[in-house]
């Protein structure tokens, strides 16, 4: 029993020793075989270079050769027996460049590509409308456009929509050519009301990684302020629906509205259309009102319903004079009584000092 148990995790461990040395010799064999296929080191291994931009890099090695250079459309260097070459251009114009380390070792050539990005920042970047022009209507949908103009590698361009501060679209771009193209990306908008002034605009931005200007490039377009226009609402928190009225005692309402463009604000009473937010009431007014707010969008009514109410005020002046009479006549009742009482006191005050007096007397 001891020893089966013994024996298992003795097992396991020749188990891990064996897959330890099977993935040791595993990597040993790919980097042995990589180092046999081309001994060269780049530095640094890829370049992201501004169009007509400088640029070197540089090739070494470690191991005895027969000569060592650089092939290149543009700044090659011949052969060499050092142990170092350098890739320079002093301003890169070639789109799609590129440039080999090669080492003649072991009798054979082998050579190392260097990756290249050359980049360009876009001549222009610039929002519109498609298909449209001037204000636009709530509730409508519009098309914006962005164009960004000559702009490398569009691989790495992504267009950035705001509205205001707000980022509220992205484009990325998924072509793989290398020289500069024209680019154009589209933002569906349906605005209401509340974005009337809103301002929209584009931005190009070029993420070249690490290798490339930090922080990454971006070129903002113009900002596009939209006019929206919308039907007019009344503000009911000024108008109730019921107006009460007391007879004799006239009451002015308002009927306000927003709209766009400014709202046509006028009171229908019978059949008379009286163009003013006020309205004065009156016992004679009909009990029906509607406040029409009309703009080239559309009209909103409202109806205020008239509630004349019996004027009050003099029974509640006859019965607070009333109270005060009543309330008058009490108190000159308690007084009366209290003037009673306080010339009995009096009287009985006196008799103490009587006594006193006779206190004195006495002594
Ligand atoms: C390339 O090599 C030269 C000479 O050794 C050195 O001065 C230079 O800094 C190197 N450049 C890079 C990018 O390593
Ligand atoms: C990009 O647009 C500009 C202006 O419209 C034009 O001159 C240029 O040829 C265009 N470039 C490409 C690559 O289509
Ligand atoms: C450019 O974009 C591609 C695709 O997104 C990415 O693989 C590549 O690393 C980027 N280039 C640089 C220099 O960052
Ligand atoms: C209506 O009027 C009130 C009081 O002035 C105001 O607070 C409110 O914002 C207005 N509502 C609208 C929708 O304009
Ligand atoms: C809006 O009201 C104005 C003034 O009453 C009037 O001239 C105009 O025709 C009205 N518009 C609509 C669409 O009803």
């Amino acid at each position: 029993m001891k020893k089966g148990a013994f024996s298992l995790p003795t097992s396991f461990r020749i188990f891990y020793m064996w897959l330890i040395g099977c993935c040791f010799l595993y990597f040993s064999l790919v980097t042995g075989t990589h180092a046999d296929e081309c001994p060269v080191q780049l530095n640094p291994q890829s370049v992201v270079v501004k169009y007509g931009g400088s640029v070197s890099v540089n090739c070494s090695t470690y191991v005895p050769h027969k000569g060592m250079g650089w092939e290149s459309s543009e700044g090659g260097v011949p052969m060499t027996r050092d142990s170092l070459t350098t890739w320079r251009v002093s301003e890169l114009r070639e789109w799609g460049i590129e440039p080999m380390c090669f080492i003649n070792y072991n009798k054979e050539q082998c050579t190392v590509n260097l990756p290249v990005t050359i980049y360009k920042t876009p001549d222009s970047v610039s929002i519109s409308t498609v298909n449209h022009n001037g204000p636009m209507m709530e509730g409508n949908q519009y098309e914006l456009q962005c164009d960004v103009l000559n702009v490398a590698p569009v691989q790495n361009l992504t267009v950035n929509w705001y509205k205001g501060k707000t980022l509220v679209d992205q484009t990325i771009f998924t072509d793989t050519i290398k020289t500069p193209v024209n680019k154009t990306s589209k933002l569906l908008i349906r605005p209401d009301r509340a974005d009337d002034g809103a301002q929209y605009w584009c931005e190009a931005k070029l993420e070249l990684g690490e290798e490339g200007p930090q922080p990454p490039l971006t070129a903002p377009s113009d900002a596009l302020s939209i006019t929206v226009y919308f039907k007019p609402i009344i503000n009911e928190t000024k108008l109730p629906s019921i107006v009460p009225v007391f007879r004799g005692y006239p009451v002015v309402i308002v009927c306000e509205a927003e709209g766009k463009p400014e709202p046509t604000i006028s009171w229908s009473v019978n059949t008379n259309n009286i163009v003013s937010e006020t309205l004065t009431i009156t016992e004679s007014t009909p009990e029906d009102l509607f406040c029409i707010a009309n703009n080239s969008v559309g009209i909103t009514t409202r109806r205020v319903k008239v509630s004349i109410q019996e004027n009050y005020v003099p029974i509640i002046v006859g019965i607070i004079v009333a109270v005060v009479l009543v309330i008058a006549v009490i108190f000159v009742y308690i007084y009366c009584i209290n003037y009673k009482k306080n010339r009995m006191g009096h009287y009985n005050l006196r008799k103490p000092r009587t006594h006193n007096g006779l206190l004195a007397q006495s002594l």
